[in-house]
Formats: C-alpha cells, structure tokens, sequence
C-alpha cells in the first residue's frame, strides 16, 4: 500500500483527529524500525524497537469497517513482531469504543492513562487509554 492510499484511507477513518499525510506516512515508512501490514481497506503502521513493538496507528476505510478487517491486521502486526517482540504498546482516546473492543479482543490490557491528552473540536479533551500486551 502507498503512502498515499495510507493517507486516504487515515483521513476517512479518523473525523475527530487530524489527518496524516502522505509525506508523514511515507516518512514514517523510511525508518527501518517502521512496517506496515495491510489489507486493500485498512492498513495499521507499527514501530519495533528493542523488543518491543508500538502500534503507531490503525485505520479501516469507513465504507468496510465491521468486517473483522481490523482483526486480521491486529493478528497480521502481532505475529510479525512475535518472533523478536516481548511486548506491545498502543494509546487509544477512551472515546473511541470500537478500538477499544478490538484490542482488549487482541490481548490489551490498560497500562495507564493520560488525562486529558486528545483535544477535541468544542468539547473537551479526552483521556489517553495506554494499553501494554505480552507476546510471549
Ligand atoms: C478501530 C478499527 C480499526 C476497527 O476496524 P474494523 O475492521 O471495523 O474492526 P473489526 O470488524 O475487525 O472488529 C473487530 C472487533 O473490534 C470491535 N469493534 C469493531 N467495531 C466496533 C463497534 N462499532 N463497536 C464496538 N466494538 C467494535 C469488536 O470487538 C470487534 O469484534 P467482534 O466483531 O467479534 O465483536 C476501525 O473502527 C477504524 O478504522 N476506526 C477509525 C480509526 C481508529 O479509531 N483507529 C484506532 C485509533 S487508536
């Protein structure tokens, strides 16, 4: 997948968050410790370091979402790190359930909690969910 398809599909999933670009994705993508795993509707981009593997985000075109695409792609990044990761680390706004069911799904548990880390247009900032899972 194309840092520009990536940038697409980032913008028309998340509304309540600003939108990476292609230059940031592609970026992204020219660090070594950086990968994607990808399925034509979604894509979730993950950094490994030291043994331990960060989910640096996570998106699903709107028009397919529901339909475990999610799910392979947070089994496709899991097994890739396994090998070499113990653990894995991801932030989450506690306003966001349907991310919140999937990782918890996948073997997340709250690790802490930033207060009041997302702004949000006319309402208040939101709480950051950090979630730890072993991948032993
Ligand atoms: C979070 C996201 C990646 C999930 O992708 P998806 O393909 O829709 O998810 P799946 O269909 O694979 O669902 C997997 C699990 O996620 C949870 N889930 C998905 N959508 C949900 C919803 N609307 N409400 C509650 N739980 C939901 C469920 O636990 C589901 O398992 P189940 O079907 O057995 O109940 C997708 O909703 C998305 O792109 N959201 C916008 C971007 C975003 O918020 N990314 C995460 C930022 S931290």
């Amino acid at each position: 997948m194309t840092p520009l398809h990536m940038a697409h599909i980032h913008a028309a999933a998340f509304t309540s968050a600003r939108p990476w670009s292609a230059d940031e994705f592609a970026a992204l993508l020219d660090n070594p410790h950086v990968f994607a795993s990808s399925q034509p509707q979604g894509f979730a981009l993950v950094r490994e370091v030291a043994g331990e593997a960060e989910l640096l985000t996570i998106a699903v075109h709107p028009d397919h979402q529901g339909q475990g695409i999610g799910r392979v792609l947070m089994v496709q990044w899991m097994d890739r790190v396994r090998p070499t990761a113990s653990e894995a680390f991801l932030e989450v706004a506690a306003d966001n359930a349907p991310a919140l069911a999937l990782y918890t799904a996948c073997g997340f548990g709250q690790a802490g909690l930033r207060a009041a880390y997302y702004p949000r247009a006319n309402a208040p900032a939101v709480d950051a969910v950090l979630m730890r899972a072993s991948l032993g």
